[in-house]
């Protein structure tokens, strides 16, 4: 990391599979005209790119060579959302569908594969500051970060919401399917060895169980006034 990067504020916000910790910090972000890392699309992308090269899930070296040269690219698109592009090819809808994410869950297993990603992550922290969403954004990415969010909802709550939004959108779903891949990949992230999902021991805990959206994006800003990361 470059000395000026280094006085640049990063807000970490991690926490398992459909806590919505993509909308928070998103929203945070937008509040504060700060700089976003959704570190699970980079995941994502690489998930989608292992998926149609083939790769097998526990072929690591060939995993982490893909990963070494994954042609990522996060652009604006027409209505002011951000692009998600693989090697200039807009994937920014094909990356959310469920198959990536278990994917996705899978394939960041590995020490190397994490390790070819890490740099393009550090990349993100631009002035005026960053809110990075994720795994180990406050444990391994931002180790210094200035104020570590850990947000969590139950179990049920997370699958609700997730089959809401599908149904919404039109998508079949069933919610018992959905509660399921969720316990099993909170299961894969909070167990692998490498960067498992845990809270920093500096991390504020926030349940976002029985709060609104706003209130949790609400409660990072406080936070981040308190700590004077904002004027
Ligand atoms: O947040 P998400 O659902 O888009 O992430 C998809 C998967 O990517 C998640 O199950 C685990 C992996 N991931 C990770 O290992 N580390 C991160 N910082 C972000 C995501």
């Amino acid at each position: 990391m470059s000395k000026s990067q280094q006085s640049i504020p990063v807000i970490t916000i991690d926490g398992p599979t459909g806590s919505g910790k993509g909308t928070v910090s998103r929203l945070t972000a937008e509040r504060l005209g700060w700089h976003l890392l959704d570190s699970g699309a980079i995941y994502r992308v690489f998930a989608l790119a292992s998926l149609e090269k083939h790769i097998a899930t526990d072929d690591e070296h060939a995993l982490a060579r893909l990963a070494g040269k994954l042609e990522i690219e996060f652009v604006p698109g027409p209505t002011g959302d951000s692009l998600v592009l693989l090697g200039g090819r807009d994937v920014t809808d094909a990356i959310r569908q469920e198959k990536v994410g278990s994917q996705a869950s899978r394939v960041s297993q590995y020490r190397e594969v994490r390790q070819a990603l890490l740099e393009c992550q550090r990349a993100f922290q631009r002035f005026p500051g960053l809110i990075a969403d994720g795994r180990d954004m406050g444990t391994v990415i931002f180790p210094d970060a200035e104020l570590k969010i850990f947000l969590s909802a139950t179990a049920e709550e997370r699958a609700k919401r997730r089959y809401q939004q599908l149904i919404s959108k039109g998508i079949a779903a069933d919610y018992n399917e959905i509660l399921q891949d969720l316990l099993e990949r909170d299961h894969r992230d909070q167990s692998r060895p490498v960067a498992p999902l845990k809270p920093a021991k500096d991390a504020e805990l926030i349940d976002n169980t029985n709060i609104s959206i706003e209130q949790a994006v609400q409660k990072v800003i406080d936070l981040a006034h308190q700590r004077h990361l904002v004027g």
